[in-house]
């Protein structure tokens, strides 16, 4: 099932973006925090079973929607939980009046890629460097956003 996600999600998300990107990487509770409350923002999040197993954030800004993070369990993967989260970003953002969605991805997150390509992202441009020496950010876009009833299923 995919919901909004409240502020009362907090602790869920910090222990789904632990076990999806590692202590190092994750972000912090205060973070989280920050997301739930920013204006702009759009964060839906997935259960299975009353567990969160993913969880998906967008900042609307005018006509354009920037994917801050996606996540799923390493165990819940491959079932199509990113591809609900991602319909449902889309469908809010396009509500909040976004006209196309854009995202930076590090060159080596292989998974994160294939999702995005096969999500009808394109490369648009990059960043040298960005995540560190030789570890280039891709700038994608996916625009316009997808109407409701040609979003992938
Ligand atoms: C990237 C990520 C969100 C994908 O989540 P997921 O729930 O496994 O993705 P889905 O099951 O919805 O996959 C939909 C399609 O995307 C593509 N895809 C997903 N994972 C892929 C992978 N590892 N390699 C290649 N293609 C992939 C496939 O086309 C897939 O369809 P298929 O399973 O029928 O072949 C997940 O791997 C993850 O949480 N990674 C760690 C966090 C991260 O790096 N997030 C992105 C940066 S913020």
């Amino acid at each position: 099932m995919i919901r909004p996600a409240t502020p009362d999600d907090a602790a869920a998300i910090v222990a789904v973006e632990r076990a999806a990107f590692g202590p190092d990487v994750a972000w912090s509770a205060g973070l989280v925090d920050l997301e739930l409350i920013a204006p702009g923002r759009v964060v839906v999040a997935a259960e299975q079973d009353d567990a969160m197993v993913g969880f998906a954030s967008a900042a609307v800004i005018a006509d354009v929607a920037d994917l801050t993070r996606i996540a799923v369990r390493p165990h819940a993967r491959r079932t199509g939980v990113a591809r609900a989260l991602l319909n449902a970003l889309l469908e809010q953002a396009a509500e909040r009046g976004a006209e196309r969605m854009m995202l930076e991805v590090a060159d080596t997150n292989e998974p994160a890629l294939g999702f995005y390509a096969a999500s009808g992202f394109s490369e648009v441009a990059r960043r040298h460097d960005y995540y560190g020496r030789g570890v280039d950010a891709v700038v994608m876009e996916l625009a316009p956003i997808p109407g409701h009833d040609t979003l992938v299923s």
